[in-house]
């Protein structure tokens, strides 16, 4: 659990304004005090008697209500707090954070700080899935608002459902303190935690010069272990051949086969995280040729007859003793991306699949850059493009998120 911190909370005028009663509660229990900024669509929704009551604050709506002599202005506001929670967060106030708005006080208060703020979406999918509030999130992503949620599922109007729902207040506050960790000590989010990454590609032999391989260049996995070490996990990378500098402070563990590799992840367990980031080959040459396989003018080329590999991601992420808390698969598709990676989501029985399209012409196999979709039995995430070192950090940072929401739910 984080120490006490000072969380300055805006409300939004949506329908989940009421979880906020309950997220107060939690969050003053576990020894944090909080203040309140409501819109004023929010006054739609809960009372500011009601917040006022459970923050022991003077609940805050009018920018020029504010006394700036004795109490607090706008500006004092926005620095006087460790973080900014906008919860719920309404279509219209993610438009004009983005716009970098500041008609009313809880705008003002986003556009003056320089605190973390974390925002956590609420609305009808319909909103959700609008360009122009695609278009918002992924501009306030690039501003480094850190964004929690929204959940997929029924929604309160009739017979909706989809990407839309403020996600439950365990998870709001694991996230809170995730960023607020975060923000103490960029070293600790995954402290004494395992965790194991795969990566790049593998090599199955022909014969004892020739091999079938693919373009995987192992720097996205390279960069997962980077970003898992700097949060303080002790990391096991496991990696297929590649031309990449090791990285210091990571244990590396060097493999050609898929075979070996599902071995060294085996012998690697126990572990709080699996990262599945390798390119595996799905087969291999049933019988590869202890000799080099001649070419003898006249005689056909040879045949290659094929066998299945095992599937890692779904070897581990089985149900067991032995199973990661967290088991994260990536899944590489040229075409139908997110489709085929909520297929794999269920039949590998994975926690989330981190979905990326690697035909030629995105330029993600060997490039510096990636577009990812987070599928997870909450739904779709999509990020906008940015480097691999950045993908890493974001999954990295949401699975400490996920095993602090695990650890608060069990408490
Ligand atoms: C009954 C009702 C429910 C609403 N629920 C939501 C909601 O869940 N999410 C949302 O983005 N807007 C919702 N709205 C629309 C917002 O209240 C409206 O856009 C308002 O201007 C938001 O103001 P604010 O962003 O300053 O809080 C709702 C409106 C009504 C009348």
């Amino acid at each position: 659990m984080a120490s006490a911190k000072r969380i300055l909370l805006i409300i939004g005028g949506g329908i989940a304004a009421y979880k906020c009663l309950e997220l107060i509660r939690r969050l003053r229990e576990r020894g944090h005090s909080v203040r309140a900024i409501m819109t004023k669509a929010a006054h739609q929704f809960v009372t500011p008697l009601s917040v006022g009551a459970l923050t022991n604050e003077r609940v805050l709506t009018d920018l020029f209500d504010l006394d700036d002599e004795r109490e607090i202005g706008h500006i004092r506001l926005a620095r006087d707090n460790d973080i900014i929670i906008v919860a719920p967060a309404t279509a219209d106030l993610l438009a004009r954070m983005a716009g970098g708005h500041a008609d009313d006080l809880a705008t003002a208060v986003l556009l003056a700080t320089k605190n973390p703020v974390l925002v956590a979406p609420a609305m009808n999918p319909a909103m959700w899935l609008n360009a122009a509030t695609r278009r918002n999130v992924t501009q306030l992503q690039k501003d480094g608002i850190e964004f929690v949620g929204p959940a997929a599922g029924e929604m309160a109007e009739r017979g909706e459902a989809g990407p839309g729902r403020l996600v439950e207040v365990p998870q709001l506050i694991a996230a809170i303190e995730t960023v607020l960790d975060e923000g103490k000590e960029k070293g600790g989010l995954l402290a004494g935690r395992h965790v194991i990454v795969t990566s790049g590609p593998t090599h199955e032999p022909i014969d004892p010069i020739r091999y079938l391989a693919n373009r995987s260049s192992g720097k996205q996995g390279f960069e997962l272990a980077v970003a898992a070490r700097d949060l303080g996990a002790r990391v096991t990378l496991i990696s297929g051949p590649v031309s990449l500098p090791e990285p210091h402070g990571v244990d590396i563990v060097r493999i050609k086969t898929a075979a070996e590799m599902l071995e060294a992840v085996r012998a690697s367990l126990p572990a709080d995280i699996a990262v599945f980031a390798a390119a595996v080959a799905d087969w291999r040459v049933a019988s590869p040729e202890l000799e080099k396989i001649k070419k003898t003018e006249g005689k056909a080329a040879p045949a290659l007859a094929l066998i299945e590999n095992t599937d890692i991601l779904k070897s581990i992420a089985q149900p067991g003793p032995a199973r990661p808390s967290l088991v994260i698969g990536f899944a590489a598709e040229t075409q139908d991306v997110l489709a085929h990676a909520k297929k794999k989501l269920k039949s590998k029985r994975a926690d989330w699949i981190i979905a990326n399209d690697v035909s030629p012409s995105s330029g993600v196999m060997g490039g510096e850059n990636n577009t990812v979709h987070v599928i997870s039995a909450a739904g779709v995430e999509s990020w906008p493009e940015m480097s691999k070192a950045k993908v890493a950090r974001k999954i990295m940072e949401r699975a400490a998120t996920e095993l602090h929401a695990k650890r608060t739910a069990a408490e």
